[in-house]
């Protein structure tokens, strides 16, 4: 990597490479490929129950239905009927007597068409035995996983000798992912018992291993290619699995391709979401408001199985402290079970439910001492040798307090504080608030093993380059950011790097592409596959014109060689003729981290990427309506690979966020139903709800002190806890009612969320 910033295509603010094709609907997603001859169409069928037992199915009538083909249950499976990740065996493809969720596939119905399909599914007649259902969080008991806690110091006797004790509860709901592509999937079967799978999914390796096992053959036979989603947001992690199996399931039964998109309804019923919690705190703390010691239990809400439910809960723990130093602390988690569909990976990744926690409890110190959430805030920065997090890592190269001087300047935000409170005394139903919030958030996989990558480089004779890595493309800029580093290091433009869709069989054993790591982690090995070639080019040129490699350099679509220009073709083809070998396996494993969950020590992270928003809301009293007037935005992303993909990723952030804490809500009936699965009942944010003031800008810096992909930092997941700051607002509002009161405001701020707040503090 060049030492200094004299860069041609890295940093460069350029426009995603699909973009022309998004918006003008030509690039390919799954559903878009020409369908081979004969292609069939999957729908799934479900019990009319979320818990009991299957005693009777009939689908005579299913069979009988004009253009089905085939109907499948778990017998029709040769292999394993397992879709759960890592093979854990508690997630079936098709579920076999029991029903644990109301919604799980217990049958597929192929036909000729997808319309043929979901007709004839509604044909099944089902006999069950009902039990009564585990939905809510209160009723649930029983768990995914052991309870598991980590922390330090004496927490009742520090909570004894506070001056200052605080408890509370309350609860952030889930979120759904609605990515504009739903779930889907195509197989086509080979000739020989080989399968190719289309799969929208952020973890191609774990769809292939899925499918191997399902059909009983070796995971050789199975290819998985995925070119682009049509967003994921951690909802194609693992749950893109379960199409892909069935897909391939009902391929493998009829010889024919078989296709599974999902409707939107199904999608939303039948597919995990973000684990909601009930977070119970106690705190104790100085007459100042510093945090002396701080117990907390985060209880979420995982589903009928565990999923993914270790990773992200455990990532709720690693940022329950989110910027804060907790002096003495535990920090303990349940993983409830219920019978409802089993929540996953979403943006954040658990952590967004930390931060929530640590910000509302900085919120509810502040509003109890009657000072301003913002000093209390910053008063309990990590900072000096207040650096130790719960889980023992030190926090290093911490930007905290730069970066959050910085927007309190920008921001102007003592001045409006001053203009809110005047507004505030003076406007009777309409009150407005007004809140900063920091982010910290910890790069990396927790699970160690998936800290890996690989990419695949061609150099062709013509000096074009084809470049192939494990991580996916859905919409974060990882192909264009990957295709940069390339293009970077060999000298020319853009578009001499062919950018390829993501093939289980080019690069193998990969991890999906989550935790914010994918550029991180591709851009590394596509960067060692760059040094691997150009390696035995600088030999090759040694040898041939007795140049020295640091005599060499590729740029402006040229290699310049001592005294000797030639195009990067010229060479190629040169060191063709002399049978040099073109093409390499790049590889990278993340260095220094280290977690050791029993014993809760190590460093789970390679770095911290940061950030900080305020926002500023009015609500009305009266109806409980809410509008984010004005929002500022500082980030890390550290020295940008590409700063329009990073303003992108922090506003699509932002906003992501924000919906989650304002407008989505879930609800699950009695009978656990999902009665939000449309957008007519669950309100993503429009175009209209992105505030008029929104401005965002990067964080000027020398970049972290590891070493990083040019010195850039992740930006996927981290900017949607800055949504944490509407929240925060809409709680400051609430607050301004009544002095020395902490306003009880679950999550999300939905109208009538935030009037039953009002309606507290007047009754307080
Ligand atoms: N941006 C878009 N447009 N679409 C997405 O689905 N997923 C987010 C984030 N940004 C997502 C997105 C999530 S959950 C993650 S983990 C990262 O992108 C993954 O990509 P990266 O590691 O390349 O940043
Ligand atoms: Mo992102 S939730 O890690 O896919």
């Amino acid at each position: 990597m060049p030492a200094t910033d004299d860069l041609a295509v890295v940093r460069k603010p350029l426009p995603h490479d699909s973009a022309p094709r998004h918006v003008t609907g030509s690039a390919a997603y799954i559903d878009d490929i020409r369908e081979p001859a004969g292609t069939l169409h999957l729908a799934p069928g479900y019990a009319p129950i979320a818990r009991g037992r299957i005693t009777g199915l009939d689908l005579e009538a299913v069979r009988a239905f004009p253009g089905v083909v085939a109907v499948l249950t778990a017998d029709d499976i040769p292999g394993a009927n397992d879709v759960s990740p890592k093979l854990i065996g508690d997630d079936p493809a098709l579920a076999v007597d029991e029903v644990r969720f109301y919604g799980q596939v217990v049958f597929v119905v192929v036909a000729n068409t997808r319309d043929i399909a979901r007709r004839a599914a509604k044909k099944a007649k089902f006999t069950t035995v009902a039990e009564p259902p585990v939905i809510d969080l209160a009723d649930a008991v029983d768990t995914v996983l052991p309870e598991y806690s980590f922390g330090r110091g004496d927490i009742e006797g520090a909570l004894a000798a506070a001056p200052l004790k605080l408890e509370a509860s309350f609860r952030i709901g889930g979120q759904e992912h609605f990515y504009l592509e739903g779930q889907i999937a195509m197989a086509v079967p080979g000739e020989a018992g080989e399968m190719f799978v289309y799969s929208s999914t952020q973890h191609p390796s774990e769809v292939q291993h899925l499918v191997a096992h399902a059909l009983h053959v070796p995971s050789s036979a199975v290819t998985v290619e995925i070119r682009r989603m049509g967003g994921g947001f951690g909802g194609k992690e693992s749950q893109a699995s379960q199409w892909a199996v069935l897909a391939a399931l009902a391929a493998w039964k009829t010889g024919r391709p078989c296709k599974m998109r999902l409707d939107r309804d199904d999608d939303m019923i039948m597919t995990g979401k973000r684990h909601d919690f009930r977070v119970d705190y106690r705190v104790g703390a100085s007459p100042e408001g510093l945090l002396e010691v701080v117990d907390v239990a985060l209880n979420a809400r995982c589903g009928h199985s565990e999923d993914l439910s270790m990773g992200v809960v455990d990532r709720t723990m690693f940022h329950s402290d989110n910027s804060y130093f907790y002096p003495s602390c535990r920090v303990l988690t349940r993983r409830l079970r219920t019978n409802t569909v089993s929540n996953t990976a979403f943006r954040g990744f658990g952590g967004p439910q930390g931060m929530t926690f640590a910000e509302r409890m900085m919120d509810h110190v502040a509003y109890t001492l009657g000072k301003d959430p913002l000093e209390i805030r910053k008063a309990n920065f990590y900072q000096g040798d207040r650096d130790h997090t719960p889980y023992g890592m030190k926090v290093e190269d911490n930007l905290l307090q730069p970066l959050v001087a910085q927007l309190e300047a920008s921001s102007d935000y003592w001045a409006r504080r001053e203009a809110i409170t005047a507004f505030n005394a003076e406007s009777r139903i309409l009150k407005k608030g007004l809140a900063l919030t920091p982010v910290k958030f910890g790069i990396s996989f927790t699970l160690m093993m998936l800290n890996q990558a690989g990419a695949l480089l061609h150099l062709y004779r013509d000096g074009s380059l084809n470049l192939n890595h494990g991580g996916t493309e859905m919409g974060q800029g990882l192909f264009l950011k990957v295709a940069q580093v390339v293009a970077e290091e060999f000298g020319v433009d853009m578009g001499k790097v062919a950018i390829t869709a993501t093939r289980t069989d080019k690069v193998p054993n990969t991890s999906p592409t989550a935790a914010s790591s994918g550029t991180d982690l591709n851009a590394m090995a596509a960067l060692n596959a760059c040094n691997i070639i150009k390696d035995r080019l600088y030999t090759f040129i040694e040898e041939k014109w007795q140049v020295r490699r640091n005599q060499v350099s590729f740029r402006d679509n040229q290699v310049i060689i001592g005294n000797h220009v030639m195009s990067l073709a010229e060479l190629a083809n040169a060191a063709y003729v002399e049978r040099v070998q073109l093409s390499a396996a790049g590889f990278y494993k993340t260095p220094k981290i280290a977690w050791n969950r029993d014993k809760a020590e190590g460093r789970p992270f390679f770095y911290f990427a940061y950030g900080a928003s305020c926002s500023e809301v009015t609500i009305d009293t009266m109806t409980g309506e809410m509008k984010v007037d004005r929002v500022d935005v500082l980030h890390d992303v550290g020295k940008s690979l590409n700063p329009a993909i990073d303003i992108g990723q922090i506003e699509g952030g932002f906003v992501q966020g924000m919906g989650w804490l304002t407008t989505e809500e879930l609800v699950w009936d009695k009978q656990g139903r999902l009665r939000t699965h449309a957008p007519s009942t669950y309100k993503i944010p429009a175009a209209s709800d992105i505030p008029e003031h929104f401005r965002v800008e990067l964080f000027q810096s020398e970049g972290p002190r590891e070493d990083t992909i040019f010195k850039s930092k992740a930006v996927g997941e981290p900017p949607l806890m800055l949504g944490i700051s509407v929240f925060c607002a809409i709680t400051n509002a609430i607050a301004s009612l009544k002095p020395g009161v902490m306003p009880a405001l679950d999550a999300p701020a939905t109208p009538e969320a935030i009037l039953r707040a009002v309606r507290g503090m007047t009754a307080a």
